[in-house]
């Protein structure tokens, strides 16, 4: 069983996907964190996020089992990464890895951008979840408060809204809901609630 998981920055969609994957028993892939290694890596090496070649080379190199590095979580690197996920060659080289993740037995969730219109046109659920821009911005500010980040809620709304903008008008795989996507809208749920209704959506879906 494939479930795909797509949404817009800070909509919640990793921590669902996670709890979905678990109460599934299905393994979970993140595939933003492959997005961010290698905007990680490119930086390492002294590149530029706009060099086509360099962020493709590099994005050939990225090992599924090496992203559990907690850098690749920091708000800088998630801008960084969806500069470079605009690159087609990079999104053609992350293909079959996510691809070959999905086809594991018994079944996996991967949650991004593009996972029920491009990486798994043919999974047996696909979610996408929204949530109003200033209720996701509220969550990732009070996140990173209690972090201890200097951040204000007007700068962490701006950095999301810039980031759907970007993910939404890209030439290639852009974020949207595929056809038979099944929308949650997550404004008025705590991941608790979201968390049930997802359940309850997947096993409507599949005649559970
Ligand atoms: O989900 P995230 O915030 O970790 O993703 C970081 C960036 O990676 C996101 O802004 C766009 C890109 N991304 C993508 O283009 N396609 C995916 N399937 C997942 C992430």
């Amino acid at each position: 069983m494939i479930i795909a998981i797509d949404g817009p920055a800070a909509s919640g969609k990793g921590t669902l996907a996670r709890r979905v994957a678990g109460h599934f028993g299905l393994a979970c892939l993140d595939t933003g964190l492959l997005y961010r290694a290698v905007a990680r890596d490119v930086l390492a090496r002294g590149g530029s996020l706009e060099d086509e070649a360099e962020a493709a080379a590099v994005a050939r190199t990225i090992d599924p089992a090496t992203l559990s590095d907690p850098s690749l979580r920091l708000p800088g690197v998630g801008e960084a990464a969806s500069v470079v996920a605009r690159i087609s060659a990079v999104r053609a080289a992350l293909l079959d890895l996510q691809r070959d993740f999905a086809r594991q037995e018994p079944g996996a969730v991967l949650d991004g951008r593009d996972i029920g219109t491009v990486v798994c046109p043919n999974a047996d659920v696909k979610i996408f979840i929204t949530a109003e821009a200033p209720v996701r911005a509220r969550r990732r500010y009070e996140e990173l408060r209690q972090r201890g980040e200097p951040v204000t809620f007007e700068g962490v709304l701006d950095v999301i809204l810039r980031r759907d903008e970007r993910d939404s008008s890209r030439a290639d795989a852009p974020m949207r809901p595929a056809d038979d996507a099944i929308l949650l809208d997550t404004s008025n749920l705590d991941i608790e609630a979201a968390f049930d209704a997802a359940v309850g959506l997947i096993k409507r879906k599949i005649g559970q």
